[in-house]
């Protein structure tokens, strides 16, 4: 029953439920597994540790090419690394979290983001690995050609209680309010903003657990592979 490995293109907005269903498709067809989310958390937090004010666009585009971001690729175990530093654990502060935003909406930051996620991609499909690639633009601007494209949605209170719960009983109307800001920067900017492609299949989450979202995306795997 496992046919080709494929690139499976999984983007959505935030709190959707993108990173544990792209895991668990990951790791129920033993494919790799890219959160493009965090290398733009990684930049953020690079040009945060070196004082760079996140909403000077010509000054994060400047340093943003002498940033270097190396992500792992194993579902079980997602790890990012900044010039060699780990940096799993601080991408997820809310500092980040707050300047993540302006500073994906740089060109630049994405043009090198992109041709890094290629590569990422390339090098799990040369060796034959099919690979859950999860963002914002997999779909339409880094994997146009992905054989399956999911845009994950879930309704707004649903995505805010979730999220509010990852962050350990955080206040859930605040939470859905600074998502919808997110949303709102991220569908809006100039450069590759959060949109679905023409030939994505939408994946509504709202009334699933986790486990029938992905043997949902799994089944529509095999039947693209
Ligand atoms: O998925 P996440 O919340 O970790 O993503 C962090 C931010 O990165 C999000 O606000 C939008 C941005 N992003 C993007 O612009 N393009 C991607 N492919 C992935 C994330």
């Amino acid at each position: 029953t496992v046919g080709t490995p494929i690139v499976i293109a999984i983007d959505g907005p935030s709190g959707s439920g993108k990173s544990s269903t792209s895991r668990g498709v990951a790791t129920a067809l033993g494919y790799d597994y890219l959160d493009t989310g965090a290398m733009y958390r990684a930049m953020t937090w690079a040009l945060l540790q070196r004082g760079i004010d996140v909403t000077d666009a010509a000054k994060v585009a400047e340093e943003a090419t002498s940033i270097s971001i190396v992500s792992g690729v194993d579902p079980q175990e997602p790890t990012i690394t900044v010039d060699g530093t780990d940096v799993s654990g601080p991408i997820r502060t809310d500092e980040v979290t707050a300047a993540v935003s302006p500073v994906s909406a740089v060109a630049r930051v994405r043009e090198l983001l992109v041709q890094a996620q290629r590569q990422a991609i390339g090098f799990s499909t040369s060796a034959g690995r099919g690979i859950v690639v999860e963002g914002r633009d997999i779909g339409t601007v880094v994997a146009p050609d992905a054989p399956l494209k999911v845009y994950l949605v879930a309704d707004p209170a649903a995505r805010a209680a979730r999220r509010a719960a990852e962050l350990g009983g955080a206040d859930a109307t605040a939470t859905q309010e600074s998502l919808a800001r997110r949303d709102q920067i991220d569908s809006t900017r100039a450069a590759s903003p959060l949109t679905q492609a023409d030939d994505a299949v939408v994946v509504d989450g709202t009334h699933l657990t986790l486990d029938e979202v992905i043997e949902h995306i799994v089944g529509l795997a095999r039947d693209a592979s």
